[in-house]
């Protein structure tokens, strides 16, 4: 294959048909940072409205660095992964404290801040510093998988390496960035997981699955996994102020770095390492008055698919044991204190609305 003609012709393309977008006006590797986290859980269009708040909050490294955990949590509400919120803000401090608030150019540097992986780095130094490397994501392995007829599964991880090597097999080392942006960009517009428009692309002439009318057998990928039904019951228990009690149980697998209000989870032959009460906060559910068991809808965590319940209990603070860990606190801070689109479920339920939190 010739892969210099190939990237030509894709940043060629690139050019004429890419988008004026707030994070190509420059090469700030902190704006590029937080894009490209960002489109690592959405689409463009539905990050730039989320980007562009981001960026009026904190304009810099330093700003963001200096800011409060929660705003940055409430400015990532409605993009999920709040994970990468926390490693966002992490992550600016870490390069604050280690790296004078410069961004290294070492790719093994760059990956020893918080939340920045292979990909994001990959694309900071490419985008940002016109360092040859060349990214891997969904898209991108889609793309490649075409181009190169791969008859692996691009969705296993041990074919990793050899979709990287494809990858860097094509990239422009003298224009990493551009490339990179490209075939992601293609991806995201042509090269689409169902319907490609393979009429219009602009690498269909290398592209060995288009040349062989096989487009519609890639990328191959393993067959989906049966999710695993679980019960989340959350116990929602007010003090005299109408606070609800939310607590860290650090043994706990679901929302590891939250405090949440209590939650048991049931479903059959669970593993122990799914229980999500420590002791104390058992003994306390145990005493609770019996309450109506409510459902609030579904939700879904990686390879579960949950049923959402939860009961509405009144208890004066004086009652409850000194626990560690627990705390009181309005509904209306709920969703930033434990952001998780279960919060929201819960709170529109109608039941909770009309409810009289009066003692
Ligand atoms: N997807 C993720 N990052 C991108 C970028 N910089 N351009 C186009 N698509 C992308």
């Amino acid at each position: 294959m010739n892969n210099k003609n190939l990237s030509v012709d894709l940043q060629t393309w690139f050019h004429q048909f890419k988008r004026e977008l707030p994070f190509r006006k420059n090469k700030d590797p902190y704006r590029i940072w937080i894009s490209e986290v960002m489109l690592q859980q959405t689409r463009v269009n539905s990050m730039l409205d989320h980007y562009r708040a981001f960026l009026s909050e904190f304009p810099t490294l330093a700003d963001l660095a200096s800011g409060k955990e929660e705003k940055v949590l409430s400015l990532w509400k409605g993009l999920g992964y709040y994970n990468r919120a926390k490693n966002l803000h992490r992550g600016a401090k870490y390069i604050m404290e280690n790296f004078n608030g410069l961004f290294p150019s070492d790719s093994k540097e760059l990956q020893k801040v918080p939340g920045i992986g292979p990909y994001t780095s990959n694309a900071i130094l490419s985008i940002a510093f016109s360092l040859p490397y060349a990214v891997l994501d969904g898209n991108v392995k889609r793309v490649l998988s075409r181009v190169f007829a791969f008859s692996g599964e691009i969705d296993n991880s041990s074919n990793e390496k050899i979709l990287q090597g494809y990858a860097d097999e094509l990239l422009d080392t003298k224009f990493p960035g551009n490339h990179n942006e490209a075939i992601m960009e293609l991806g995201a517009s042509i090269c689409r997981p169902k319907d490609p428009d393979c009429t219009i692309c602009p690498i269909s002439t290398y592209c060995i699955a288009f040349q062989k009318k096989r487009v519609g057998e890639f990328p191959k990928t393993k067959l989906p996994i049966e999710k695993i039904p679980l019960k989340f019951h959350f116990y929602l228990i007010f003090n005299e102020s109408s606070e609800v009690l939310i607590y860290e149980d650090p043994e706990k697998r679901f929302f590891p770095k939250f405090k949440t209000p209590p939650f048991l989870i049931s479903g059959e032959n669970l593993s122990k390492s799914y229980t999500s009460l420590n002791h104390e906060m058992s003994e306390l559910i145990n005493h609770l008055p019996e309450a109506k068991e409510i459902y609030a809808g579904k939700h879904s965590i990686t390879k579960h698919s949950i049923h959402l319940f939860f009961s509405i209990h009144k208890v004066k603070e004086k009652d409850i044991k000194k626990m560690l860990n627990i705390e009181f606190i309005t509904l209306n801070s709920l969703p930033n204190r434990f952001p998780s689109s279960i919060v929201s479920k819960i709170l529109k339920n109608p039941f909770l609305k009309s409810y009289n939190f009066k003692f």
